[in-house]
């Protein structure tokens, strides 16, 4: 037995090597040192033998083991230097080649939003945050959207499974929260991220940013409003920009307006962006509506007040003259690094 243990001693480690990889390593290990392998086999012999021959061939059949790992172990290392001597002579850096530039900036629409939070900061608004998951309630109901009415169809919407709670569709779902949370007056901005389940073309986005804003005061009216946009957009533009009104619908606001811009890109003649009306429709807005001053408990003969909700995206493409509004999800750099 001594024999056959000292020939497969002779053998495994001529084999061992000879391998040049891990994997067949591990097999051949297997192979020798498994359950089923060549050693175990031989020494499940062992039982046949006498109790002193048991003791000498039991013992070197140990040691043989040991030296066996120890060859498999040395192979494992020279495999793995060899890989890495191999990777090092053949894979080179070129140090000559010029360092992209990489200074960290800010989104656009994160820089146009400071922007817009700048203005209205300076008009004593504060700034709060919006809720990108919110109840249908706050949604719709609190804005006097109830369940039959049609406006609900007007957005197609993200419901969330199970809980009734929606994918925010209007930075307008957080004029309640604003309202219970705070007493008049109030003067207050929220730009935050909406999504609607719609069709995504040069205008239109699943995902886009909106600003909300909402005044709680005495004597508010139109005017104040008018006079709130334009600065705000004349503050963005660094001049006196065109705006028009002109009615418009929304169930939280009455009357409610449309407010446009005059199109930059063809200077009013008509183009691509501006659907040849040489306008971009920019934002709603409105007094609000007595239902939903109602549900709050406000006074309509104490209190006036005014809300709007511009689309950020739409604002940020005039600004930097961006034709499409699909690149601001788009993570080329090429596009991100002109800003
Ligand atoms: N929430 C409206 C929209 O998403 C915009 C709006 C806000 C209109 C406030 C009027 C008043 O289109």
């Amino acid at each position: 037995m001594i024999q056959q243990l000292i020939l497969l001693e002779k053998e495994a480690i001529e084999h061992i090597n000879s391998i040049t990889t891990e994997e067949m390593l591990t097999l051949f290990k297997n192979d020798l040192l498994g359950k089923t392998g060549k050693l175990t086999v031989i020494l499940k012999g062992l039982k046949d033998l006498n109790p002193e021959e048991k003791q000498t061939v039991g013992k070197f059949a140990n040691t043989l083991r040991d030296t066996i790992n120890l060859v498999f172990e040395k192979q494992k290392e020279t495999i793995k230097q060899r890989w890495i001597e191999e990777k090092l002579a053949n894979t080179w850096i070129d140090v000559t080649l010029p360092i992209e530039e990489t200074i960290p900036h800010l989104h656009p629409i994160t820089q146009v939003r400071m922007d817009v939070e700048d203005t209205f900061r300076r008009m004593g608004y504060e700034i709060y945050e919006s809720r990108e998951i919110t109840t249908e309630y706050n949604n719709f109901d609190a804005v006097n959207v109830p369940k039959t009415h049609p406006a609900r169809d007007m957005q197609d919407t993200f419901w969330l499974e199970g809980n009734g709670n929606v994918l925010s569709t209007q930075t307008s779902s957080m004029q309640n929260f604003i309202l219970k949370n705070n007493t008049p007056p109030i003067r207050a901005i929220i730009p935050g991220r909406v999504f609607r389940n719609e069709d995504v073309d040069a205008t239109h986005e699943n995902t886009f940013y909106q600003v909300e804003g909402i005044v709680i005061d005495k004597n508010i009216g139109m005017d104040h409003l008018k006079f709130t946009i334009r600065t705000m957009l004349s503050d963005i533009f660094w001049k006196e920009v065109t705006i028009r009104m002109r009615p418009g619908y929304f169930p939280f606001v009455e009357p409610g307006v449309e407010i446009d811009f005059s199109c930059p890109f063809c200077s009013g003649n008509g183009c691509k962006i501006c659907k040849k009306t040489g306008w971009i429709e920019f934002m709603g807005a409105g007094l609000i509506h007595p239902n939903v001053l109602k549900e709050w408990g406000l006074n309509p003969d104490e209190y006036s007040w005014f809300a709007f909700g511009f689309w950020l995206n739409r604002l940020v493409m005039i600004k930097y003259g961006i034709p499409d509004m699909r690149y601001f999800q788009n993570p080329d750099i090429r596009f991100l690094k002109q800003f």
